[in-house]
């Protein structure tokens, strides 16, 4: 929900005039413990200075204080600086402008501005009765709000409004640069973005694509991976990652996954392998990068390259290094929910091969080495200016956002350790290979739910998704969502009991990603999750006997 907070309420509560300057104050503390987000029309900056300078003078003048005018001003605009602090600014558009025919041409700019949102989304908060009485719907009156009950208290699963409050002049100024450059297509945004990317991961090369899925398609294309290959990878991830492997003309070949880490197991990789193998494709699942260094020595010693999905790891590290800089290709994406997202799609790979790199440059663009020259067979997988401009207002957050992340996670996993099931601890990662033992310690939870283990001491995550193995996850998720808090589950089926994929695998070679798609469920994860909204999740889950 969010308030548009109008210029005679502002100048109610600096001037702190009787009667209103209580409930317009009342309001707007009841609507910060709702978490409505308080706005101020952009358009409107002069308006307020000039209305509270006259309301100053006019008070020192009948108070007989002898202030200067300029004191006056500065006195006003110490005021509105304090008053803005905590308030988000609403950019007035160019549809804004043309108002003069109007009866009323502020506000008719602040109900333009308002239809710019959903219905329902947002109202004028003002004390102008022809507004409130022409325009019930958008607006309402600082006592009338007062008397409003308990907003829905739904929580997001990720929340990218509060970060976009966070960003939001970097975010405004990098769209309208576009705008005004017009270089829609690979403009200086995409070159800007893919040098900070490439410095961010030390990778030599940075190509942004289309989506993280032509990230991976533009990979296979890059490395001549085609009909008859076969590719190693894992069958718990999104769809994504077998579907690219399929459509170069490839056929995926599943690896069942480690049970702490959800990620591909190296150890049993060497018995997958085939004189048809040409490539393997681990996944850093739920922001956790996979164990490289045990997967690029199968791959070394076996002359294969490797292709990291990162999607979901973008910023995590393995042993010091970024992920998406492990192996012969890192590819990721940028999908808004992603830790490093865009308002729409995209994604990059990353190489310091120079050769893979000019042919990844080259399949974005179908394939072209210069203009109408094309020495490949390519695609149409450019990511676009704005897209990339949008990253770039996000970028400088990013580290932020991860340790935010980390803190959320850190702080689930100290609320929720007490209260977890008691079991057999999944077998060790240096251990041999899970046998028909090991894996008695995947068997059915019959208590409430079990933590993850922490990341491995080797690697940091960027916790795209906090997950849980719960036994009857139908019944917590129904629990949580009466509760107002939605939960998720990546992924319900492996990859290899999808209708598509079902001849390449049977369910019981990869009996660890089975059992976790049978189990895992994902808890709201976003670098602003507060504390309490944290708490209201860990009460509601330990509070609910399953
Ligand atoms: C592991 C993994 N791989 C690939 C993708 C595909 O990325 P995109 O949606 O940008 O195509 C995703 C996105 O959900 C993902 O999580």
């Amino acid at each position: 929900m969010n308030l548009l907070i109008d210029v005679n309420v502002v100048i109610d509560i600096c001037t702190q005039r009787k009667p209103h300057a209580e409930p317009s104050a009342i309001a707007l503390e009841i609507a910060k413990l709702n978490h409505v987000r308080l706005w101020l029309y952009a358009g409107s900056t002069q308006t307020l200075e000039y209305n509270l300078y006259r309301h100053l003078r006019q008070e020192n003048l009948e108070a007989g204080r002898p202030l200067t005018n300029a004191a006056v001003l500065a006195n006003a605009r110490r005021l509105l600086s304090e008053f803005v602090k905590d308030k988000q600014w609403l950019a007035a558009l160019a549809a804004e402008g043309p108002v003069f025919d109007t009866q009323d041409p502020e506000d008719a700019q602040l109900i333009r501005a308002i239809e710019r949102f959903p219905l329902g989304h947002i109202r004028l908060l003002t004390r102008d009765e022809r507004l409130l009485t022409e325009y019930p719907d958008q607006t309402i009156s600082p006592d009338a709000y007062c008397k409003l009950g308990q907003p829905d208290q739904r929580l997001d699963f990720i929340d990218l409004k509060t970060q976009q409050d966070a960003i939001r002049p970097a975010l405004e100024q990098q769209i309208h640069r576009v705008l005004h450059h017009g270089h829609y297509i690979l403009g200086p945004e995409v070159r800007e973005l893919e040098a900070r990317l490439a410095a961010y991961t030390g990778a030599r090369h940075c190509i942004t694509v289309a989506s993280g899925t032509e990230a991976l398609l533009i990979s296979l294309m890059a490395l001549g991976i085609g009909p008859g290959d076969e590719v190693i990878t894992t069958p718990f991830t999104f769809v994504a990652t077998a579907e690219v492997i399929c459509l170069v003309g490839a056929t995926p070949v599943f690896v069942d996954i480690e049970p702490d880490t959800c990620n591909l197991d190296a150890r049993l990789i060497e018995a997958k392998l085939s004189p048809r193998t040409k490539a393997i494709m681990p996944v850093s699942l739920y922001g956790q990068p996979a164990d490289l260094d045990a997967i690029n020595a199968i791959a070394a010693r076996h002359g294969l390259p490797v292709i990291e999905d990162a999607a979901q790891s973008f910023g995590a590290t393995y042993k010091g290094r970024q992920s998406g800089n492990l192996s012969t290709l890192g590819c990721t994406s940028f999908f808004p929910s992603k830790p490093l997202g865009c308002y729409g799609d995209g994604g990059a790979i990353f190489t310091s091969d120079d050769a893979l790199a000019q042919a990844c440059r080259e399949i974005r663009v179908h394939g072209q080495s210069q203009r109408y020259v094309h020495t490949r067979i390519g695609v149409g997988g450019r990511m676009d200016t704005l897209q990339c401009a949008i990253v770039l207002a996000k970028l400088d957050r990013f580290d932020h956002e991860i340790a935010q992340r980390q803190t959320v996670a850190r702080r689930y996993h100290a609320l929720l350790a007490p209260q977890e099931a008691s079991r057999a601890k999944p077998p060790s990662r240096q251990a041999d290979p899970p046998t028909q033992n090991s894996l008695c310690a995947l068997a059915p939870l019959r208590e409430t739910f079990q933590l993850l283990p922490w990341p491995q001491p080797d690697r940091t995550s960027v916790f795209a998704q906090y997950t849980l193995r719960v036994p009857d996850r139908a019944a917590l998720q129904a629990r949580l969502h009466a509760a107002g808090i939605p939960t998720a589950v990546h992924y319900p089926v492996p990859l290899n009991e999808q209708p598509a994929y079902a001849h390449l695998c049977c369910p019981d070679c990869t009996p660890v990603a089975r059992q976790m798609a049978r189990e895992v469920m994902s808890l709201p994860m976003h670098p602003d999750l507060s504390a309490a909204d944290q708490d209201r999740i860990v009460t509601a889950i330990t509070a609910v006997p399953i």
